[in-house]
């Protein structure tokens, strides 16, 4: 079984008002980004691991990661854009699966990975690593308008992991229908597969605001996560 993976890491991080991309946010001596890529280098099972930067990128090629498997793939204008890209770039020699993971995600553990793969191939379905709301959720702009009950209400983290066939299916047809999207399980959704929520540690976190940022120095750093 062939199994390979995505790093998105195309975003200009216009939310954490910096003059470069979030994911060349250094904790530690390295780079947001290469936190990312080795915790999925550590995946042996692994047979590419494509990362999708930038046209106009000049970190990427100054960082010298360390895994033959690192494919470089040019990224696209929305996340679901670069995800198509490099999936298009490992159609040649295609995986039976994908696991697709956010640059801006160095926090996931290896543990909450094969979880989730193990958790979907033995079910023969894909999915995504969730994380219970905690919060009491309210709709509304300037005032509430309603409570949403939260008991069924999920985060959806990522890594996200799909049949390589059929996510490029979905992600080209949302493509094609205008849909936007921000992660894979929504276009698998949009065609009716299903996507199994398989809960993971809720300190995954995206790194999209300067105390996001905090939060994963202090937690890359203090706990050796
Ligand atoms: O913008 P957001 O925080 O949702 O981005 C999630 C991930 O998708 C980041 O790692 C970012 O670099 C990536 N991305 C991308 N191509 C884009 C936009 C975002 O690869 N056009």
């Amino acid at each position: 079984l062939k199994i390979a993976a995505v790093i998105p890491a195309a975003g200009v991080g216009s939310r954490m008002q910096l003059s470069y991309p979030k994911q060349y946010l250094k904790i530690a001596e390295k780079t947001v980004l290469q936190h990312t890529q080795e915790k999925l280098s550590q995946l042996n099972y692994l047979s590419h691991l494509a990362i999708a930067v930038s046209a106009d990128d000049p970190y990427f090629a100054t960082l010298n990661l360390q895994d033959e498997r690192i494919v470089k793939v040019i990224g696209g204008e929305t996340r679901a854009d670069s995800v198509l890209n490099a999936l298009r770039a490992l159609q040649a020699d295609a995986p039976d699966w994908v696991l697709v993971h956010d640059a801006a995600r160095p926090l996931v553990t290896v543990a909450d990975i094969d979880n989730l793969v193990q958790s979907c191939l033995a079910a023969d379905e894909g999915g995504i690593l969730a994380a219970k709301v905690k919060d009491t959720i309210k709709r509304g702009t300037s005032h509430i308008e309603t409570t949403v009950p939260r008991d069924t209400l999920w985060q959806a983290l990522t890594p996200q992991f799909f049949r390589f066939n059929e996510l490029l299916q979905a992600l080209t047809d949302a493509k094609q229908a205008g849909s936007e999207i921000t992660d894979e399980a929504s276009a698998m959704e949009r065609l009716g597969y299903p996507v199994r929520l398989v809960a993971g540690r809720s300190d995954n976190i995206k790194i999209t605001s300067p105390e996001d940022y905090e939060l994963a120095c202090f937690l890359l750093t203090k706990t050796g996560k």
